[in-house]
C-alpha cells in the first residue's frame, strides 16, 4: 500500500487526477472504475481542465461505475448517471456508449447485476479503481455486513448512508433506500485501486479502514489486502493515523 499525503482537498484532486492521467498515457484504452460523491468532484475537474489543455485524450477509454440507485431514472438530478454525464463525460471526448453504470430502473435486477459483471469481464477487468470512502467504511455502496459481498448486487442502504446522502436531496425521505453496486470481489480484481479521502470527519474510519483489522463489518478494510492499492489523502482525513 503506497500513501500519499496531500495538503487540502485541491492537492489530493491534482494528485490524484496525475494518477488517472499517468494510467490513460500508459495505456490509452484502460479500463476506468469511477466514482462519484463529493470527494472525486475535485479530481474530475482536474481532468476536464488537462483534456482542455489538450494533455489527455478520453477517445479510447472504457468506463465503468461502482454503483447506482435504485429506482431514479438518468435524468434524475441525483442519479449518478446524471451526476457523471454532467460532472465528467459531457466535458471530456469519450464515445458516450464507452461509459457504464448499473442501471437502477431495469426490471430485473438480478439479470442487470449479472450483466453488468459480465461486462466488466468482456472488457478484459478493470485498470484502474476510482474510490471514496464512506462514512462507516463503505466502499461503493458495500455497507458494513457479516461477510463480503462478492458480485455486483442490490443492496439496502444503511440508515447512516441514508442521512449522510440525504445532503443532495430535499429531505430524507426522497433517499432512495436501496442501490446497485460492485461488490468486494469486482473491486478488489481491479489491478489498480486508488482511494482518495479527505476531510476530518473520515480520520477515524480512514485509520480503522487501513490499519484495523480486515473485517466485513468495515467493507474498505479489504483494501488492505490488494497488491497494488494507492491512497491518496489530505493532511485532516490521516490526522488520526501518525
Ligand atoms: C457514496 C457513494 C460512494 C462514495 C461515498 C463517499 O454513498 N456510493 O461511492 O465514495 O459515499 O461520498 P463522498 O465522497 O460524498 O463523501
Amino acid at each position: 500500500m503506497k500513501i500519499i499525503r496531500a495538503k487540502d482537498y485541491q492537492d489530493m484532486s491534482r494528485k490524484a487526477a496525475n494518477i488517472i492521467s499517468a494510467q490513460i498515457i500508459l495505456k490509452e484504452k484502460s479500463v476506468l472504475g469511477l466514482a462519484t460523491g463529493s470527494t472525486v468532484l475535485g479530481l474530475y475537474e482536474r481532468l476536464i481542465h488537462l483534456h482542455n489543455e489538450g494533455e489527455l485524450d478520453f477517445s479510447n477509454i472504457l468506463t465503468v461505475n461502482l454503483d447506482e440507485y435504485v429506482g431514479l431514472p438518468a435524468q434524475h438530478s441525483q442519479s449518478y448517471r446524471y451526476y457523471m454525464d454532467n460532472n465528467l463525460f459531457k466535458h471530456i471526448n469519450i464515445p458516450y456508449e464507452n461509459t457504464n453504470l448499473p442501471d437502477g430502473m431495469a426490471k430485473d435486477i438480478e439479470k442487470e447485476c449479472r450483466e453488468y459483471d459480465d461486462l466488466i469481464t468482456g472488457m478484459g477487468g478493470i485498470d484502474l479503481q476510482l474510490l471514496g470512502l464512506g462514512l462507516n467504511g463503505h466502499i461503493g455502496f458495500n455497507e458494513p455486513a457479516t461477510e463480503f459481498p462478492k458480485g455486483t448486487h442490490c443492496v439496502t442502504l444503511t440508515e447512516s448512508t441514508v442521512k449522510a446522502n440525504s445532503r443532495f436531496f430535499e429531505n430524507e425521505n426522497e433517499v432512495p433506500k436501496k442501490a446497485l453496486t460492485m461488490g468486494i470481489k469486482t473491486i478488489m480484481s481491479a489491478s489498480k485501486i486508488l482511494l482518495c479521502v479527505n476531510g476530518k470527519a473520515k480520520a477515524g474510519i480512514l485509520k480503522e479502514v487501513l490499519t484495523g483489522p480486515v473485517t466485513p463489518a468495515v467493507p474498505g478494510s479489504i483494501l488492505q489486502l490488494h497488491p497494488d492499492l494507492t491512497v491518496v489523502a489530505d493532511e485532516e482525513a490521516l490526522s488520526e493515523m501518525l
